[in-house]
């Protein structure tokens, strides 16, 4: 899958010489006239990510210019995206690696930049350009760019497959395949079963689509390492049932699978770098959609965790279907457990949808993931569950209610999240977007892994020493 990633350098490699701002004149300096005139009319001046090839004599590319931007930022694979995306094909090597982690970051980006979703492209007509090969950077991690970008690749195409061919039962052919390719196991809670195995939240939101519900649950690993449980959201379509969304909100709801496709990246990442943990992953798949048997707003339905939840609006499902998951994940007590899940819009109206929100009460676990977010360059911002905000959830008639108001929604959403996660100091919550709404070089419009790089050093960091 990676053969554009080689071992080793040939006679025609085109040397990538990667440049900050402050770095450029005196590298100039050591050139020919002619590099300095076409850099100039170029106008390459080091900025972040900005590519500018320079001529060769036999009419090739003779070198690769890459900007790194201001000195002292954290190296982001996103500054290396545009390479694969940008350059004829051909043979290529960074000249002058400073260390491992600049090897393993720009290796990273490379293989992002190749992707390409491909599935529904028939027509020969759109035949896709072949990909330039890089010589792996000396140092590079790779076994980490592998499992990195095959996990990306993974979140971004059950993100992008449309939800004729994504539902609940599909997801969960995926999640058993990856299982299966892991060397973990799968079981599935489905349909009217769930109602006996007492997860009566997932039910009551999937029973409206005629694609039935279910639980899904992966296990790998050795029983006797601490135990982290993975717990993802998977509404492969959200239509907001009776509380219908407009055409516009609808738009994109294929991606409502997303906290489930990312726990699935972060399983794969995870049990191919071998980490030494018990690996558990929930996935909640459901539909929720418009029909006779669809539950309704002003239903009070059960939980897994006995609590009543009167529904005050049919598209808040995502919180519903994780109350179950998120104490079926409780009950065994792990270390820790973190959920995705693409639950409000309100989280993409505070910080937008490339800054994921995150909620935990524990405060070195909140200093462990915002250090390791930086290390990755796979930023997330913390929002508090500010505790006074937790009356919006009150219902007259049951425990809670599942709307909450007009304000704080994604606060709120998480509050309600956290009546029920037993140990919350051990809970991260990722209100994730997970999609990209603008092409950029190297990163198409479409399904995106947010946060999960940073997740997986933060898990690889805790436990692995
Ligand atoms: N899946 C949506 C949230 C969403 C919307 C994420 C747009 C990303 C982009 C979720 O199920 C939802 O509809 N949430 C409602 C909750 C409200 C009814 C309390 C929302 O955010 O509007
Ligand atoms: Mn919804
Ligand atoms: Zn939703």
């Amino acid at each position: 899958m990676f053969d554009f990633l080689t071992d080793s350098r040939s006679d025609d490699t085109i040397a990538i010489t990667a440049l900050t701002e402050a770095a450029l004149p005196d590298w100039l300096d050591t050139q020919p006239a002619s590099v300095r005139k076409w850099a100039d009319l170029q106008g390459f001046k080091a900025k972040k990510a900005q590519i500018v090839s320079l001529p060769g004599d036999d009419g090739g590319v003779g070198r690769v210019l890459l900007g790194l931007g201001k000195e002292g930022e954290a190296l982001s694979p996103w500054t290396f995206v545009g390479l694969p995306a940008t350059l004829p094909r051909g043979n290529y090597a960074f000249d002058g690696v400073p260390d491992a982690a600049f090897a393993t970051t720009a290796a990273l980006g490379w293989a992002l930049g190749t992707y390409r979703f491909e599935r529904y492209k028939l027509s020969d007509s759109e035949a896709p350009r072949p990909h330039p090969h890089l010589a792996i950077p000396e140092g590079c991690d790779r076994a980490y760019v592998e499992a990195a970008a095959r996990a990306t690749f993974l979140v971004r195409d059950l993100i992008n497959t449309p939800p004729n061919d994504m539902g609940p039962a599909d997801l969960e052919r995926e999640a058993f395949d990856l299982a299966a390719r892991l060397g973990a196991e799968a079981t599935s809670v489905i349909g009217e079963d769930l109602i006996d195995a007492n997860f009566p939240a997932i039910y009551a939101v999937g029973k409206g689509s005629e694609r039935a519900p279910r639980l899904i649950d992966l296990r790998w690993g050795d029983p006797s390492h601490p135990k982290v449980t993975l717990v993802g959201k998977g509404v492969c379509f959200d239509t907001g049932g009776y509380n219908l969304k407009p055409g516009s909100g609808m738009a994109l709801m294929k991606k409502d699978m997303g906290g489930a496709a990312h726990v699935l990246g972060l399983a794969h990442m995870i049990v191919s770098l071998n980490v030494p943990v018990r690996l558990r992953v929930l996935v909640a798949a459901v539909e929720n959609s418009v029909s006779g048997n669809a539950f309704r707003p002003s239903d009070v339905i059960d939980t897994h965790k006995g609590l009543t939840v009167e529904i005050g609006n049919t598209d808040a499902e995502g919180r519903l279907i994780l109350a179950d998951a998120l104490s079926l994940a409780s009950e065994e007590s792990p270390e820790l457990i973190v959920d995705f899940a693409t639950l409000t819009g309100a989280a993409r109206s505070a910080l937008g949808p490339e800054l994921p929100p995150y909620f935990t009460d524990g405060e070195d676990l909140a200093a462990a993931f915002s250090a390791s977010a930086a290390a990755t360059a796979d930023p997330v911002w913390r929002l508090p569950l500010w505790p006074a905000y937790a009356d919006n959830l009150k219902s007259n008639i049951a425990d809670l209610r599942n709307d909450g108001g007009p304000f704080a929604g994604a606060v709120v959403a998480a509050l309600f999240l956290k009546r029920f996660v037993a140990r919350p100091e051990r809970w991260i919550h990722l209100d994730i977007y997970g999609w990209n709404p603008e092409k950029r070089a190297g990163r198409p419009v479409g399904g995106e892994a947010m946060a999960m790089r940073a997740i997986f050093d933060m898990i690889r960091t805790r436990f692995e020493s």
